[in-house]
C-alpha cells in the first residue's frame, strides 16, 4: 500500500493507503475525498483532478505529458510548479508516497 496525503483548502487533511496501480484521482474519488472530481474518468480531458504536489515529492514523478500540460493550462485554479493531474499519477508506478494540496476550485 502506498500512502497519499491530501491537504484540503479548508485546512483539514486526509490520508489514504492506495493499492499499487491505482491513480491518485481514482483513490480520492472512491474514498470520498472532497475537492477532487475526476469528471472525465481519468482521460486527462477535464482537469478536475488538479493537485499541487508538495516539493519533496516532485522529483520521483514522471515528466508532464503533453495532454496533461495542456489541461493544466485550463484548470479552474491557476497552475503552479507543483501542479499535476491526479489521474495521471499511479501509486507504486509514479510515486512511493505523496502529499498534495488540493486547489480551491476544480
Ligand atoms: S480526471 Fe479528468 S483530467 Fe484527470
Amino acid at each position: 500500500m502506498i500512502s497519499a496525503t491530501f491537504n484540503h483548502p479548508e485546512g483539514t487533511t486526509d490520508t489514504l493507503q492506495i493499492d499499487p496501480g491505482v491513480s491518485l484521482m481514482k483513490a480520492a474519488v472512491l474514498n470520498g475525498i472532497g475537492n477532487i472530481i475526476g469528471e472525465c474518468g481519468g482521460q486527462a480531458m477535464c482537469a478536475t483532478c488538479h493537485v499541487l504536489v508538495q516539493p519533496e515529492y516532485r522529483d520521483q514523478l514522471p515528466p508532464l505529458g503533453e495532454d496533461e500540460d495542456e489541461m493544466l493550462d485550463c484548470a479552474a485554479t491557476e497552475r503552479t510548479e507543483g501542479s499535476r493531474l491526479g489521474c495521471q499519477l499511479k501509486a507504486g508506478e509514479h510515486f512511493s508516497a505523496i502529499e498534495v494540496d488540493l486547489p480551491e476550485a476544480q
